[in-house]
């Protein structure tokens, strides 16, 4: 299984798991608007197992996670959201999804410094309230009542990213210490002789090299060997 970025080519496919797994479906250029607003926040799972029968089989995406950052937050916090997730029946319960929301949470913060991650969840789906509460640490904020376009109440949810911000912000100073910024470049106060000893010796031979012309043109002319005697 390969988890990486959403490109704009899978849309078609995201947009058919959708329609597969939720009963919330939006319009394709709903999904090219995440696409294209936040390249770094939406994943797929592929299952790169499948045989390609030829180059031009589309890849076998088994699940996805389409997010985005809130565009204009109440709060005036920022942070980023989660629009949709869905895996195959076929694939779930193989920690595809938890993989999918760690990778997004992650960009959001690398990518956006956002702060925490909200979503809605129905009130009555058990196996996605158990990977948001139990897996993830989502809190329930607030429940708001008749949510969903069938009547359905949902839980909104949120997820502070602090402790990714501090392992991002760690991983970052691991880093700086450990450059290696290398040797100066150019010659510009340095001392000609240590230069010379270095390299081992002070004088550096000069070696004549024929070139162009100098390989004579003659020896490219063709010969006539049919006036040649026997
Ligand atoms: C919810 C959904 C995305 C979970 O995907 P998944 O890849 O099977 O989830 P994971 O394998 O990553 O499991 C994560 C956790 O949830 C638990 N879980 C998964 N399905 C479960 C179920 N049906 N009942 C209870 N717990 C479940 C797993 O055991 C795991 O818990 P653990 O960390 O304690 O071991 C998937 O069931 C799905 O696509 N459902 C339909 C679409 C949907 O409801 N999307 C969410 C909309 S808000």
């Amino acid at each position: 299984m390969d988890i990486r970025l959403l490109r704009s080519s899978d849309l078609p496919l995201i947009q058919h798991a959708n329609l597969e797994n939720l009963p919330e479906n939006y319009f394709l250029k709903y999904y090219l608007y995440h696409a294209l607003s936040w390249p770094q926040l939406s994943f797929v799972a592929v299952d790169v197992a499948r045989p390609k029968k030829t180059p031009y089989d589309y890849p076998k995406i088994v699940g996805y996670v389409l997010a985005k950052m809130e565009e204009d937050p109440a709060d005036g916090v920022q942070h980023g959201h989660i629009t949709s997730l869905s895996v195959m029946r076929t694939h779930r319960r193989l920690g595809i999804a938890e993989k999918l929301m760690r990778q997004s949470q992650l960009a959001m913060v690398e990518t956006f410094g956002a702060m925490y991650v909200s979503l809605h969840v129905r009130v009555s789906n058990q196996a996605a309230i158990h990977l948001y509460k139990d897996t993830l640490g989502f809190q329930n904020e607030k429940t708001e009542s008749k949510y969903y376009a069938d009547g359905e109440d949902a839980y909104s949810m949120r997820l502070d990213l602090s402790t990714i911000r501090e392992q991002v912000q760690e991983q970052a100073e691991a880093e700086s210490d450990g450059v290696d910024e290398g040797d100066a470049v150019g010659d510009v106060g340095s001392d000609p002789d240590k230069k010379k000893k270095a390299n081992g010796s002070a004088k550096t031979e000069k070696k004549k090299v024929k070139m162009g012309r100098g390989l004579g043109v003659g020896e490219l002319v063709e010969k006539d060997e049919s006036k040649q005697g026997a």
